[in-house]
Formats: C-alpha cells, structure tokens, sequence
C-alpha cells in the first residue's frame, strides 16, 4: 500500500541520537543501576492544588466536550499572563489551548507555511521542528548558533539567510538543547529583521519561567510584533506536567481563527477536567512552581562547578531550562561516541547534541532532572570516566 509523501518529510534526521536515551530507558525500567540525564522530563511531582481541582473536575462530571480552543477562563487566564509579560493588549480571541506545546507548533507550521517557503530556524534547534516544519512542504533553513558565542544567535548570520522566499522564523528562548536565552538587544534585532521583511516570529517559550539571572523577555511585546508573532507555552516544564499536554499559542485573532479550523479537523479540544487544573496552574501563584526553579539553579551550579574541574570537559553554565552543553572536544572523542562510551562505562545516559544542529558537533547535551545524590554520582562517574581516555586534555 503506499502512503502520502507526507510520511517522508514527518520523519526527521536526528532520531539516531535517541537510540541510547531509549536503551538507558529500558536498562532503567529493568533496574539497572544506570542514571539517564538524556531527557528533560521533571523529576516533580504536578503540585497538588492542580491534581485535586482536576479530580474535582472528573468526580463532578466534567468530562464531555470542551470548546473547541479551551476553556474560556483558561484562555482567559492565558492571555492574562500574556498581557502582563508583554504588555499588549490580549483576548481569548488570541488565544487557543493545545494539546502540549508542540501541538502549538504544528498548528503555526500548518497554518503559516505552504510549500516551497523557507522557514529560519537557529540551530542547535530542539528536535522536532524538523519534521513540524516540514509537514506543510517548508524547507528549514538553518543559522548557527556557534559554541564560541555562547551558543548564542549573531543577527548578521540570520539577516544573510533572509530571501524573498523567507515566510518566518522559528525558535525556542530559552532553547533547548543549550539552555542560552535571546537578551532583548537581539530580540530587537530580530524583530527589526521581521518587520523590515514582513515574517512571521514563532517563538516557543516553554523555559520562560526557569530561568536563573536575567529575566526572559517575549519577543510579542516588542514594538510592532504582536501582529506577527505566534508565542507558544505551555505547562510541561514551568509545573512539572509533561504527561498532561497542557500547552497553548497567542497570536493575532485572524491565526487563531484558522487554528479552530484545524483543530475542529484533528484535535477537537482537550479534556475539560484536565484544562480546570491549568486553571489553577495559571491563576495561582504556586510556590512549588518557585521552589522546582530554585532546585534546577543549585543543580545547574553544582553541576558546572564539578564537571569544569575535570581535564578535557568544558561545561557551559545555562541561563535557564533543565539542560546544559559539555564540550567534549578535548577529550579525544567524538559526540557520538563519546555518550555511547560513557553509558557503557559508567551508565550515565546523556544525548550526542549533534542530532539537534551541526553547530553542536563535539558536545553532548545533558540534562538536570534528577536528585542531587545522582547528579552527584553522575558528575563521579563522568569525571572517572575522562581521566581513563588517552585523549583528555591534561
Ligand atoms: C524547546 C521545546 N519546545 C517544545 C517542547 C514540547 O513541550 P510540550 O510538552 O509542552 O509539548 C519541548 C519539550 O522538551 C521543548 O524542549
């Protein structure tokens, strides 16, 4: 039987890095004594006042169809959020709850792309969007992000990519695998970039709130960019409910419009009961929400002191989110087989970070969702494992 040449274009590049983080899952489930840090899934529970209004929800019957884009008063409370950060005006009309966000990327890939355009994606870029993008027929075209910059986007190497085919630019801020944030000097310039170019800014926000200096800022609240930016949230990493597929995107009205075609055609709304517990997620201030931030901050300094004692490690120190970057270049080793090396040896799982961008070649990306007590272990075992390479740098 044969399939639409969509199933060619949904199937991405970088899945061969994953094959170690599902075998570590599987030595894990089998009780083996390994430590995966190749995934960034909270080690927290969701806080409690969310769970007991959900199954409040359930017992009292919630559990028909919901309005296709959510809850009113949780995309009420969605766009509250977003007035505050950016000051624009906000309506549920710019708002739609989606399954997750990705979910919400794959609604802004379908809905702002056609074939043949050319979407810019700054790279290391987070997995997915290869195949989210190329859903619609866009064709990805990749900047650097290079290590020596901290990783982070020069606005020159996104202006030279610009063409007359260029529809938008996607990225994540706080990213992921690097956890380096746009300051608001090239938030400016990027959106200087996008006005002067008439684009679209998807700019996916889900370690917002996990940051650890500088506050984030949303690129939707610089001047003349609500019009054209699609901003894209969620509750999975801020409140520790990845299995919950709590997302959702804020745009302009026309684009949310559209969504509800879309979703009325694939997704049809999210369980109610669920959505009453984002409720209270978003119009609480939460103190667990502050207490998890404060844990990935102690982690992410413990982390770093330690493993940039080691010869032949450099570890850069994330502005926010629940991963780092090791450069592993002095080490002798190759990504690749640096993490397949180090699993072996040591059990620690962490990912070969070139399967999110060439610009990663030579790091691995770690994450920090896991007790001190392993990441301190993790930290011994990764720091016994160099010193037994030839290569390490003395
Ligand atoms: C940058 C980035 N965007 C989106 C997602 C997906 O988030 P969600 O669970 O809300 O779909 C992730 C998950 O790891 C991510 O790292």
């Amino acid at each position: 039987m044969r399939f639409s040449p969509l199933v060619d274009r949904l199937q991405g590049e970088g899945v061969a890095a994953w094959d170690l983080h599902y075998r570590a899952s599987a030595d894990q489930r089998a009780g083996r004594d390994v430590i995966v840090l190749s995934v960034g899934d909270p080690d927290f529970d969701t806080p409690a006042a969310i769970t007991e209004a959900t199954i409040a929800a359930l017992r009292a019957g919630e559990t028909h169809y919901s309005e296709l884009l959510g809850l009113d008063e949780l995309r009420l409370a969605v766009a509250r959020r977003h007035q505050e950060k950016t000051g624009q005006p906000t309506t549920i009309e710019n708002v739609a709850i989606m399954s997750g966000a990705q979910c919400g990327l794959f609604a802004s890939s379908m809905c702002l792309l056609a074939p043949g355009d050319e979407v810019i994606v700054p790279e290391p870029m987070y997995v997915t969007y290869e195949a989210t993008l190329q859903a619609p027929g866009a064709r990805i075209v990749q900047v650097p992000q290079r290590p020596e910059n901290g990783f982070h986007l020069d606005p020159k190497d996104l202006a030279r990519a610009i063409t007359p085919r260029t529809r938008a630019i996607f990225f994540a801020t706080p990213c992921n695998p690097t956890g380096a944030m746009m300051p608001r000097a090239t938030l400016e310039q990027v959106a200087a970039l996008a006005r002067q170019h008439d684009l679209w800014v998807v700019s996916d926000e889900v370690y917002a709130t996990l940051t650890f200096g500088e506050r984030h800022v949303s690129i939707a609240g610089l001047p003349g960019m609500a019009e054209r930016t699609v901003t894209i949230n969620s509750l999975s990493k801020s409140h520790a409910m990845t299995g919950w597929r709590m997302g959702w995107m804020t745009g302009p009205k026309a684009l949310i419009a559209h969504v509800y075609n879309l979703s009325m055609a694939m997704l049809y709304g999210l369980p109610t009961f669920l959505q009453r517990g984002a409720v209270v997620a978003l119009e609480q201030d939460l103190a667990e929400v502050e207490v998890m931030r404060a844990i990935y901050q102690r982690r992410r300094d413990m982390v770093v002191k330690r493993l940039n004692q080691v010869p032949g490690l450099t570890c850069l120190s994330p502005d926010a989110g629940m991963f780092m970057m090791l450069d592993v270049r002095s080490t002798g080793l190759g990504s690749g087989e640096f993490s397949t090396k180090l699993y072996e040896a040591t059990g620690v799982s962490v990912l070969d970070a070139t399967a999110f961008g060439k610009s990663a070649a030579g790091h691995v990306r770690m994450s920090f969702v896991a007790d001190d007590k392993s990441l301190e272990e993790a930290c011994r075992r990764i720091s016994g494992f160099v010193r037994t390479l030839p290569g390490a740098a003395a």
